[in-house]
């Protein structure tokens, strides 16, 4: 599972260096590395922050979370008053999910193959589901993370680079396909300008339907 380190500096780091995350775990061990991280004073809430700020100025309340996990950053934005839906593949992650949240919709599902066929004003790829989806699996999931945003709406990424393959480029090129421009790109989801660093944050608006 990703470290929850997403706003935190980062130091340089070749992208050719290999390094391996670890396996998936339950939901509740998940949400205990988030609970004593906050319990550090860090704010935990840097996607939220993101989401909510980009959704004031563009205007918009339906929020796609992708790859949800155990709906911690979902339950932020819907306590803010968004209208938020979660989706993931582990039914463990959402089991927490669910147990914290019962009132909000939480989706099993595979983001390869997702077709709820509703649109949201912005759809969220949080705590490094990019590199999660496993190589060869991001075109089709930026194809589906398209199909699910109106035209004007955006898709917001936060991912490691490094741990495969994938360049940011490969994200970019894949996004291009789908249909989507990159309009702004950060090394935090505290909007930290990005300078080519091994984590980004990419901002991609969808410019057709
Ligand atoms: C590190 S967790 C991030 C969870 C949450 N977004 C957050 O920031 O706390 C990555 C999540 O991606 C999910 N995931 C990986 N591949 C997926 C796929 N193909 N479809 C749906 N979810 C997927 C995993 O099950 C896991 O819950």
């Amino acid at each position: 599972m990703a470290r929850p380190t997403d706003d935190s500096a980062r130091p340089e780091r070749r992208r050719s260096t290999k390094r391996h995350l670890p396996a998936y775990e339950r939901g509740d061990d998940y949400d205990r590395r988030w609970e004593a991280l906050a319990e550090t004073g860090t704010d935990v809430h840097g996607e939220a922050n993101l989401v909510d700020a980009l959704l004031q100025q563009r205007g918009g309340r339906r929020v796609l979370d992708a790859g949800c996990g155990t709906g911690r950053v979902a339950i932020e934005l819907a306590q803010r008053g968004y209208e938020v839906v979660g989706v993931d593949i582990d039914p463990t992650m959402l089991d927490t999910a669910r147990r914290k949240a019962s009132d909000l919709r939480w989706v099993l599902g595979d983001l390869s193959r997702l077709a709820l066929d509703e649109q949201f004003d912005l759809v969220m790829l949080a705590g490094n589901v990019v590199v999660f989806v496993g190589p060869g699996n991001e075109r089709e999931v930026l194809r589906r993370m398209a199909a699910h945003l109106v035209r004007g709406g955006v898709l917001v990424a936060g991912f490691q680079l490094g741990v495969s393959q994938y360049l940011l480029a490969d994200y970019d090129a894949d996004a291009a396909t789908a249909g989507l421009r990159l309009t702004d790109r950060y090394a935090t989801w505290g909007r930290a300008p990005y300078d080519g660093g091994d984590y980004a944050v990419s901002v991609h608006e969808k410019t057709r339907y």
